[in-house]
């Protein structure tokens, strides 16, 4: 007979899960009604929010299939499956905010890693693995550039999507780090090396996805160019070189974070 190993969450899930109830059960796209010019430059940034969300979404289920492989507590296959939710909501929010800037645009310029497709590859890679890149990695940087942009975007309608959308992300990186404090230090030296060479892929590719910095001359500019008009059209982007140095102020927090945990570089 086949054994399921689900354990029972120690207090700090139970107090995540109150926490995502109590954000309640929202429509999957409530942009408010209230009028938005179009903006050619907005309805790009927006798509491009929209294609990091629905990544998130293949992300945050190949974190749920290691959970079930390693036996991991209900309760944090419960706050997994509830962040795979909001992260399609946030795509929901953010196509539906392209479209009233203009249009959305379906198609990923070459060169942009943004592939839901991809990530939904069947993976055998450890909970660890997926902890790490979804978690420590993308929620964290994703939940800085947000807070940032929430606090400088003055438009209403923009502003409101940006509140939820930051709302949800808290509690991402809440449960992330609950995750990573639970599952770091129980590595071996080996393993942590190797997590930690990882990692270093990981931040390489937050330059080029979350910034603007990791990705070639020509794309870089054509993005920079992107995000500093939707910048000064005050439409949820923060200037490209502000959004720079933010990525590299939320990476470093990771760094010091994951050192705690016993994840750094050889010594
Ligand atoms: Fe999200
Ligand atoms: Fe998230």
């Amino acid at each position: 007979m086949s054994r399921v190993a689900l354990g029972a969450g120690n207090l700090e899930w139970r107090k995540v899960r109150r926490a995502q109830l109590a954000r309640g059960r929202r429509a999957l796209n409530d942009v408010p009604e209230a009028s938005l010019q179009s903006s050619d430059e907005g309805r790009r940034f927006w798509s491009r929010r929209t294609w990091s969300e629905l990544a998130a979404v293949p992300a945050v289920s190949q974190v749920v299939l290691a959970l079930v492989r390693e036996g991991a507590a209900v309760e944090a296959l419960a706050a997994y499956t509830t962040i795979a939710q909001d992260e399609a909501r946030h795509a929901a929010l953010s196509r539906a905010l392209a479209e009233r800037l203009g249009g959305y645009d379906e198609d990923v310029p070459d060169g942009l890693d943004y592939e839901p497709a991809r990530l939904a590859r069947p993976s055998d890679a450890p909970y660890a693995v997926w902890a790490l890149a979804n978690g420590c990695f993308s929620e964290t940087v994703s939940l800085e550039l947000i807070r940032a942009r929430h606090a400088a975007t003055r438009h209403p309608v923009v502003r409101a999507v940006l509140a939820e959308t930051l709302k949800d992300e808290s509690l991402h990186v809440r449960v992330a780090w609950l995750t990573a404090s639970e599952v770091l230090p129980n590595l071996s030296p080996t393993q942590r090396r190797e997590l930690w060479d990882y990692g270093q892929a990981l931040a390489e590719m937050a330059r080029r996805t979350f910034a603007t910095r990791g990705l070639p001359a020509r794309l870089r500019r054509h993005e920079a160019r992107l995000r500093d008009g939707a910048a000064a059209a005050g439409l949820g982007a923060l200037p490209a070189a502000h959004e720079d140095a933010l990525v590299d102020e939320a990476l470093a927090t990771i760094t010091a974070r994951l050192g705690r945990l016993g994840l750094g570089p050889a010594r």
